[in-house]
């Protein structure tokens, strides 16, 4: 009779077990999947705008981050021709949107080539400005600029402006380009007004390979060392941190006391760089008051939100055999997965808005395969712990060995 219902009761924890697994397995491997599919890419994309009815692919596009600007381009290496569209917001009706090629060595507005794009009396317009150091006043005119302009096509709906411009690169021009944009919020006889100073205005620089994608932003651009600290505080406490701490908890449990103080202190660790990363990204949010990424940014407060309640669940935690300890795992449970979930897909966004060079992506990425494969071969070395604990029979209380599945209730005695 005994022996029934702790058979039982073994079969009870194994399904749970398994659903434990599961649910790792889905935080680690498809938390990045759903994130991924808003990332700027190259491969093929199809762009927001369509362009005249039809809606054109490139072979890159990135979102530029800065006045809600995109790029898209197709670089063809053999005629090297290049075909960009650029998309922006007016500040308001009546104003206009640049994007230009700097030739110097630095992506800066002076010596910027570049096409202006707006609606003018006769219709929409988009003229070439050699935009000179404007500081020394007499207005912006409409000059030729020392691109091979192929062909150049403008689109305005309500705001947005997006321009499509073909140029003929040189034959020994590299293809490494410091893009310029900015707008304005209005137009007087074909000549563009100052645009506006603050941060988010004097922020249109970006140094970009055509040919690979990869891009630099140049180190001056403000706030780069707090962006920086933000994305490095969050990806560590969040995205590996906080799942080495549920690791622990899971597959270091034949350590007893052991594995709970592993695991508070992960967690613990990873929420203190988790918040430090949240208190950062708002005082970016403060910095950049015209720029605002809503789902990023919801998920942030909503991340941070529910990890203060997980913390309040560990001192609030009910004796192990009080009735409602179930109720409490469970809760534990699902808030620890939500956790993960959100912190390594707000991750994910995070890459996307400050799109810094590929291989941080990448190396994160390597990260979580390697956490999974980690979860994969411990799983595997506690299952046959399990069996061979079975084929030996019992130990006495207090001498097993084994991963999760040794323990008969998988919870520590006095916590
Ligand atoms: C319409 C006439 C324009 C005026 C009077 C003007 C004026 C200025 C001034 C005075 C600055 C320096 C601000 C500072 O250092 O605090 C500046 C910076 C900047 N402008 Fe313009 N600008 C004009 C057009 C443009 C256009 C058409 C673009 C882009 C296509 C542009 C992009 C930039 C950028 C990216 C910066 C910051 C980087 C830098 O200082 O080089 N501006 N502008
Ligand atoms: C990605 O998003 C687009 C719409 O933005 C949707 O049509 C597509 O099915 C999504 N793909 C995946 C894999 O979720
Ligand atoms: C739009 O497409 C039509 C037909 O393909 C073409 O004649 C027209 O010039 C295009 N207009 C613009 C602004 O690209
Ligand atoms: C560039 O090459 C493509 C084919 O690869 C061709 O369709 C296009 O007309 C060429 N453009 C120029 C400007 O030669
Ligand atoms: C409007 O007039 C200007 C100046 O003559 C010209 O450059 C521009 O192309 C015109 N725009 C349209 C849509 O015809
Ligand atoms: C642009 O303006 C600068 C400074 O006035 C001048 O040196 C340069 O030759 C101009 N470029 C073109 C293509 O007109
Ligand atoms: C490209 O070649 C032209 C003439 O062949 C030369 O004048 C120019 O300086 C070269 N540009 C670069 C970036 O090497």
């Amino acid at each position: 009779m005994e022996g029934r219902s702790a058979h039982a009761a073994e079969r009870r924890f194994q399904l749970r077990s398994c659903l434990e697994l599961l649910l790792l397995v889905v935080v680690l491997l498809f938390a990045p999947a759903i994130a991924q599919n808003t990332t700027a890419s190259s491969g093929s994309c199809a762009t927001a705008v369509t362009f005249n009815n039809t809606n054109k692919l490139f072979t890159s596009c990135t979102n530029l981050n800065v006045q809600s600007a995109t790029l898209a381009w197709t670089l063809d290496s053999m005629n090297r021709t290049l075909e960009v569209l650029f998309s922006g917001q007016a500040p308001q009706s009546g104003g206009w949107v640049g994007w230009g090629i700097n030739p110097g060595p630095q992506p800066a507005m002076a010596g910027t080539q570049a096409f202006i794009a707006f609606a003018a009396s006769n219709g929409s317009t988009i003229l070439t400005y050699n935009v000179t150091d404007a500081s020394k006043g007499g207005g912006l005119k409409c000059t030729p600029i020392s691109l091979h302009v192929l062909d150049m096509r403008v689109q305005i709906v309500g705001n947005s402006i997006a321009m499509l411009v073909k140029i003929q690169l040189q034959p020994n021009q590299s293809t490494v380009l410091n893009h310029v944009w900015n707008r304005g919020p209005s137009v007087s006889d074909f000549q563009p007004s100052a645009h506006a100073f603050d941060a988010t205005d004097l922020s249109g620089l970006r140094t970009i390979d055509m040919a690979s994608g990869e891009s630099s932003s140049s180190a001056a651009l403000p706030h780069q060392v707090l962006k920086n600290r933000h994305g490095v505080l969050n990806t560590v406490g969040w995205g590996i941190v906080l799942p080495c701490g549920v690791l622990a908890a899971r597959y270091l449990r034949f350590a007893d006391p052991a594995w709970f103080y592993i695991h508070v202190f992960l967690q613990l660790s990873g929420f203190t760089l988790g918040v430090a990363g949240w208190a950062t990204g708002m005082r970016l949010g403060d910095y950049s008051k015209g720029i605002v990424h809503h789902k990023h940014r919801s998920i942030g407060i909503t991340l941070f939100a529910i990890s203060i309640v997980q913390v309040f669940a560990l001192l609030l935690r009910p004796k192990k055999d009080h009735k409602i300890r179930k109720a409490w795992n469970i809760y534990h449970y699902s808030l620890g997965a939500s956790i993960l979930i959100l912190g390594i897909s707000n991750i994910f966004y995070g890459f996307d808005i400050l799109s810094p060079q590929k291989k941080w992506r990448r190396a994160y990425i390597g990260v979580l395969i390697g956490l999974a494969i980690l979860t994969l071969c411990l799983e595997v070395v506690s299952w046959a712990y399990t069996f061979r604990k079975k084929a030996v029979g019992r130990k006495p209380e207090g001498a097993q060995i084994g991963g999760a599945h040794s323990i008969t209730n998988g919870y520590r005695q006095d916590v």
